[in-house]
């Protein structure tokens, strides 16, 4: 079987979030499912600079008014075809924003291209290249479905998965004519969406399957306080929707060979995450690494709930804790961490940019990661966190609910709890969760045994790859129906 990923960012190509990390996991884990995966990716500067010993296997005379080639390589374990049009994507900043962090106009077009190449590619632009399924990852490669079902009749059978339904791709109805549809595509069946067009939307009607990267999050969508306006959409063909847990790279993420770790560690030899800790401590310029030290590694925007997290800082600092962050976002969340660390010099500190392996390092030494979402499509933070000894503290929502084991009194006692969660959306219970976290960690004995568990739970892709694999089976008919 063989399947086109389209994705907007791929790790270690290129990667703002966890879609990169998605992405760019899940083509390794499905090769054992007999399922050969190449990944259609746009030719960023970093993705081009990481480019070598690829071959041109197709020139692009009209790329939406831009000339481009496609490039197929193998690079860092990953088959990919690139797009290799500098005129939409030879630019600074990252995949969708200049410098100064505004959207690039022309994104319409950016990811038009990415989808129309898509659909190309699965309608056999390419000689020898037939996938059986194209599979769309988030608005940016929302289109692909949308050409595919309007154009010419075709085999190749598409998937469109949500990473997340707050970005919707949404832009005016002036780009319409430029989109290279038939106008019969400018509907509610099609690529309409408020009277504007939705790329998230056009590939959310148009694919064969609908997933999204939690089971959790599958359902809340259906509803109108999460589906952000699409829960009709999702109920009308909720025999086509499910939703497929994300793993992680296992490999990548190893704390027994991590080199990013000042001391790498077993859940044997946990131990060595003391050397870690200081490590971290050392970095944030803290005052010392005694009581329970708290990380957060986001993005900081509502989404990720960091205004609640902000209002229990000083109760986490009287509690004994101490809390370092390391993320970037929206202006007044960086300003209010900020002043935070000014108020707590030594015992809270914030690193403002992004740094991979800064990441690893406080996964393996800090105590516990906080996560306030106030919804959360999967996340993967919690799960390097159950990977490392870093005790998740979570909202109950979206993935985080399907993969965290709250410390009640019938988990402790049934020895499953990992981590603890918490009602999201009030600043008093991530107070109050903070809390429990640090009585538990004065129990040594009871805080290495989550740890241990956590070190311990299955966060790999194995169960997921296979329902992928079963998934794509069952739309191409290719093997006889197991229910994806
Ligand atoms: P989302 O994709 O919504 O941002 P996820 O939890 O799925 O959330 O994935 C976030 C990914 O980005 C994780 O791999 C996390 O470690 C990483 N990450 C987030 N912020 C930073 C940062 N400032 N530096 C390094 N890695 C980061
Ligand atoms: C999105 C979601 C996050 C998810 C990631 C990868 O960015 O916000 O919850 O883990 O995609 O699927």
């Amino acid at each position: 079987m063989e399947v086109l990923s389209v994705a907007s960012e791929v790790y270690p190509l290129i990667k703002t979030g966890g879609l990169a990390d998605v992405a760019g996991a899940l083509p390794g884990s499905l090769t054992s499912h007999g399922v050969t995966m190449r990944t259609l990716v746009p030719g960023y500067p970093s993705v081009m600079a990481k480019l070598s010993g690829g071959r041109v296997v197709k020139e692009l005379g009209d790329l939406f008014g831009v000339p481009g080639k496609l490039i197929a390589a193998r690079v860092e374990g990953l088959d990919v075809i690139v797009i290799d049009a500098p005129a939409l994507y030879d630019r600074p900043g990252n995949p969708y924003v200049s410098p100064d962090g505004w959207d690039w106009p022309d994104n319409w077009k950016r990811f038009a291209a990415l989808g129309w190449v898509a659909a190309e590619l699965g309608m056999g632009m390419v000689d020898g290249y037939h996938p059986q399924v194209v599979h769309c990852h988030d608005w940016q490669a929302g289109l692909a479905p949308a050409y595919i079902k309007y154009g010419p009749a075709s085999h190749v059978k598409t998937v469109m998965t949500i990473h997340n339904l707050a970005f919707k791709g949404f832009f005016g109805s002036e780009i319409f004519s430029q989109l290279r549809l038939p106008p019969h595509a400018f509907g509610v069946g099609g690529v309409e969406y408020y009277g504007g067009i939705s790329y998230l939307k056009s590939g959310m009607e148009c694919a064969d399957y609908v997933t999204t990267v939690s089971p959790n999050y599958a359902d809340e969508i259906r509803t109108p306080e999460f589906g952000m306006g699409l829960e009709g959409l999702l109920n009308g063909r909720a025999d086509t929707v499910t939703g497929i847990l994300n793993g992680i790279d296992t490999d990548a993420w190893d704390p027994a060979t991590d080199k990013a770790l000042a001391k790498t560690f077993t859940a044997n030899t946990m131990q060595g995450r003391a050397a870690n800790k200081r490590a971290v401590a050392e970095k944030f310029e803290l005052d010392g690494t005694d009581g329970p030290l708290f990380c957060v590694i986001s993005r900081l925007t509502d989404q990720k709930g960091m205004d609640l997290l902000l209002q229990a800082v000083g109760g986490l600092v009287d509690l004994g804790g101490r809390l370092v962050v390391l993320g970037s976002g929206e202006g007044y969340l960086e300003d209010g961490f900020r002043h935070m660390t000014a108020r707590h010099p030594g015992k809270v500190a914030i690193s403002n940019g992004y740094d991979e392996a800064l990441s690893h390092l406080m996964q393996g030494g800090c105590d516990a990661i906080i996560i306030p979402s106030r919804f959360e499509p999967c996340g993967l933070t919690q799960l390097y966190g159950l990977r490392y000894g870093c005790v998740p503290v979570v909202s109950r929502i979206g993935g985080l609910a399907d993969t965290v084991i709250d410390a009640n009194p019938a988990a402790i006692a049934a020895e499953v709890a990992t981590g603890i969660v918490f009602d999201p959306n009030s600043a008093h219970a991530v107070y109050e969760a903070i809390r429990k976290a640090v009585r538990l960690y004065s129990d040594d004995k009871l805080w290495k045994k989550i740890q241990r568990r956590g070190m311990k739970s299955d966060v790999s892709w194995e169960t997921s790859a296979a329902r992928y694999a079963d998934l794509y089976a069952s739309i191409t008919g290719l093997k006889s129906n197991d229910d994806p």
